[in-house]
């Protein structure tokens, strides 16, 4: 297992003093993450968790993961934000996108409630003709409207199917410990329950029940994963930003801001990693979005994207900067055949690989962009396997909270995600929400 940070194609885009002059920021950051882990209230539980989680917890997951295996064909994960992108995210990236339609004999996973769509639900919902089912819902408020209506009608699915009792034993439930509507109903109905613990937040949820238990049910090894994140918390916790390329990352991406760089691109060259691109976003732009400042974080698929946003990230308005995530040895490859006739032109790639390819694709890429002043940062790993994935997962998580401290925002709140439900409680009549209702229906265009 490896990860390599290189900024060196980022090079001509900063001066030496442009790091060293963040370096007071970044030892304050340090020092912040190290003196607060214990303060239940600064959401630092995620700084540890890869060592300091609770084993019979873990054990129970592992546990639930067999039992989903044994009696399950589809397994329905309901969450939305940190409750869902994290699992999805890390399914795809070891498994493939295509994992649901290929057979490896572990269950399918779908996820659900993320999204307010009743087209969505209803082709989920067609899935589980003819299978056996189980359900996953994650919510660490155990409020939240989408997966809650979502979780309305699946259990009514299981109930009705299987009866209250069998259904009680599909239904596996993550959530706050002791609060919550969720966690009530669990309680009232003896589902089994996961814990998302006080002091880690949705966003950077993943290695806790939220994201272990449907990853786990999908035959991935979370073992692995959570010792690639050890490592990782070990290895990225040197304050030294020389020795510590998660702190190095941090602070490049904190000088492109203030030299006026807008946009972050996550940038793959396979498709495994397009829902890592979406965690990301969600990990980044909620952590630093606020107090009107932030890098906005977008994600692209290259060669694929290259094909439609390539030619605004080469040559339109100079606004960005790149992180491409690459990976040193693929698992799965297809080396491309002489032609007698060579009547496609393509023998003078016979005998090479598409990940030979793909990397020249990256290599080129890398230098037009720079040409074109959009610098890139490259983040390589070994494989895509668990060790590799837990490790770029805390150097994402690491990375981020130290960010937002050199940003000066709380990298773990999220208070702008409440203006748009508060806005659509009122437009639906929930109680309480009687005078915003009138005020906005008074702005609505009919
Ligand atoms: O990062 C966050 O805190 C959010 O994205 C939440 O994960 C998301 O809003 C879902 O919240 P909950 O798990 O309470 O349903």
């Amino acid at each position: 297992m490896s990860l390599e940070f290189v900024s060196d194609y980022a090079a001509a885009f900063l001066r030496e003093n442009d790091i060293e002059g963040l370096k007071p920021q970044i030892s304050a950051a340090h020092k912040t993450v190290a003196e607060n882990k214990n303060d239940i209230t600064a959401f630092l539980g995620w700084a540890d968790l890869p060592f300091d989680y609770d084993k019979a917890e873990f054990d129970r997951i592992k546990a639930a993961a067999k039992k989903i295996q044994s009696d399950t064909d589809v397994l329905i994960v309901i969450g939305i934000g940190g409750s869902y992108l994290g699992a999805r995210a890390a399914i795809e990236f070891l498994k493939g996108p295509m994992y649901n339609e290929i057979d490896d004999g572990f269950p399918k996973v779908y996820f659900s409630g993320n999204n307010i769509s009743g087209a969505a639900l209803n082709d989920i919902l067609k899935v589980c003709e003819n299978k056996r089912v189980s359900v996953n819902i994650i919510s660490k408020s155990g409020t939240t409207t989408e997966p809650a209506i979502a979780f309305r009608i699946f259990r009514k699915y299981l109930e009705e199917r299987y009866g209250k009792k069998e259904a009680a034993g599909r239904i596996y439930c993550t959530t706050d410990k002791a609060r919550g509507t969720l966690k009530e109903l669990a309680n009232e109905n003896g589902w089994e329950s996961f814990v998302v613990p006080d002091n880690v937040g949705g966003r950077y949820s993943v290695l806790t029940a939220v994201g272990l238990l449907p990853i786990a049910a999908a035959g991935c090894d979370i073992d692995k994963l959570m010792s690639g994140a050890a490592c990782a918390a070990k290895d990225y916790d040197i304050p030294d930003i020389d020795k510590n390329p998660c702190y190095k990352y941090a602070a490049i991406r904190n000088a492109f801001y203030r030299k006026g760089k807008q946009i972050e691109l996550f940038v793959s060259y396979e498709p495994r990693f397009v829902m890592l691109g979406e965690w990301f976003k969600q990990l980044y732009g909620e952590s630093e979005g606020k107090d009107n400042k932030g890098l906005f974080p977008a994600a692209v698929t290259f060669s694929t994207d290259l094909h439609s946003m390539g030619q605004f990230i080469q040559d339109g308005t100079r606004i960005m900067f790149e992180t491409a995530v690459t990976v040193n040895n693929t698992d799965s490859d297809v080396v491309i055949e002489k032609e007698e006739n060579n009547g496609d032109g393509l023998n003078f790639l016979a005998g090479k690989t598409l990940s030979y390819v793909n990397q020249k694709a990256f290599e080129g890429t890398v230098l037009a962009h720079a040409d074109g002043g959009t610098p890139t940062l490259n983040i390589k790993i070994d494989k895509c396997d668990e060790e590799n994935l837990g490790r770029l997962i805390y150097f994402f998580e690491k990375a981020c909270a130290i960010s937002g401290y050199v940003l000066g925002v709380n990298p773990f709140d999220q208070p702008g995600v409440e203006a748009y439900k508060k806005n659509m409680f009122a437009l639906l009549g929930k109680p309480g929400y009687e005078d915003r209702k009138a005020d906005l229906e008074k702005r609505l265009i009919k």
